[in-house]
């Protein structure tokens, strides 16, 4: 294991050297921490179940959650699953770009990496340092976020080196990744109907304009659809002190506490604010939230206050429902 695995990588002409090493890694059945547009993934070679079981033990998920297959090119794809007509279409619009497509799994792809499902998780991320990294390697890679399970997703890969410094290879540092929220998860692999499993950079609204009236859209419920994407069953991106939401005009009750804030609006008194991050807009406000997180509760402060947006189209979907699962429910 490397003494210091963080790598910095030019985010757009990444050195193919640098990406040399880590094919090299992987090869072995290492694994490497990369950038893609949305958080930093954990890689591992997605065929190879030795190594797909290195993911699970560096970040203590539990075994029954399944990761995302990262491929280069949608013409990687059926070589792994069953690619329907809606799929194709879906790859064509979205791809490269934040939307995960849930299809039924060829048996090449190891039941470790979909942990026993019949069905495989498949997204082309559009960084150029990931799209180098999985053409260079040659087959897939599974990568979850790059946290320690529980833990908000890393955005900078100074927040991998946190969670997981001395269980990972290498670090591929680009700086902080553009969207901050993890990718639209949509189960395509039941004819007939779409449901969005995890909301994120692809909207619903997006979704729709796509596949117009061909097949149904549904939402899964938060909680009841759960069973069909595991990950949404665990207390997710949670930071270490308690996190308050402020929703319409009711402000939570703070008291005598020290606060920290983050969120668009500007809040309505700072008694006891000791620090603030504000976003312009809710793109921006996305694209912060996790590394907020992470500074904020290391900021000696009883709680946190974030904002919640008012409306629950494009982003702001993915932000409330990062945001409850962070306030715990
Ligand atoms: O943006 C992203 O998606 C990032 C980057 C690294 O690509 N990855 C990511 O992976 O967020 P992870 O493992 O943190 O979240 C994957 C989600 C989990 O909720 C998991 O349960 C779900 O996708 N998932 C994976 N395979 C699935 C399957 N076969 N059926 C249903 N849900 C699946
Ligand atoms: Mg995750």
């Amino acid at each position: 294991m490397n003494f210091f695995p963080l790598s910095p990588v030019d985010p757009l002409n990444p050195d193919p050297r640098l990406i040399a090493r880590a094919t090299e890694a992987l090869r072995r059945g290492a694994l490497v921490a990369f950038p893609t547009e949305t958080v930093y993934g954990l890689g591992a070679n997605a065929l190879d179940a030795r190594a797909v079981r290195r993911i699970f033990e560096a970040k203590g998920r539990p075994q029954d959650n399944p990761v995302i297959v990262h491929v280069a090119s949608p013409d990687d794809v059926p070589r792994l699953a069953e690619v329907t007509d809606v799929a194709q279409m879906l790859m064509r619009a979205f791809w490269p770009g934040p939307l995960t497509l849930v299809l039924v799994s060829k048996p090449v792809v190891p039941l470790e990496t979909r942990a026993g499902l019949p069905t495989v998780a498949v997204r082309m991320p559009s960084h150029a340092v990931a799209h180098a990294l999985i053409a260079a390697c040659g087959f897939p890679l599974a990568a979850p976020s790059a946290n320690r399970s529980g833990r908000p997703s890393p955005t900078e890969a100074e927040a991998v080196w946190d969670d997981l410094g001395d269980r990972v290879e290498m670090i591929l540092d680009a700086g902080p990744t553009a969207i901050g929220l993890e990718s639209t998860v949509l189960d395509a692999s039941v004819p007939g109907v779409l449901t969005l499993l995890r909301a994120g950079g692809a909207t619903a609204e997006a979704i729709r304009d796509v596949i117009g009236n061909r097949v149904e859209l549904q939402m899964a419920a938060h909680g009841g659809e759960a069973h069909r994407s595991p990950g949404t069953r665990y207390r997710h991106y949670a930071p270490n002190v308690p996190l308050l939401l402020w929703e319409g005009e009711r402000f939570p009750a703070i008291g005598e506490k020290r606060w920290a804030y983050v969120g668009v609006r500007r809040p309505v008194f700072s008694d006891g604010l000791v620090r603030e991050r504000r976003a312009k807009s809710f793109e921006e406000y996305a694209a912060m939230l996790f590394s907020a997180l992470r500074e904020l509760e290391s900021s000696g402060v009883d709680c946190i206050v974030a904002d919640w947006p008012q409306e629950e189209s494009g982003i702001a979907r993915a932000l409330c429902d990062r945001l409850r699962r962070a306030a715990g429910g």
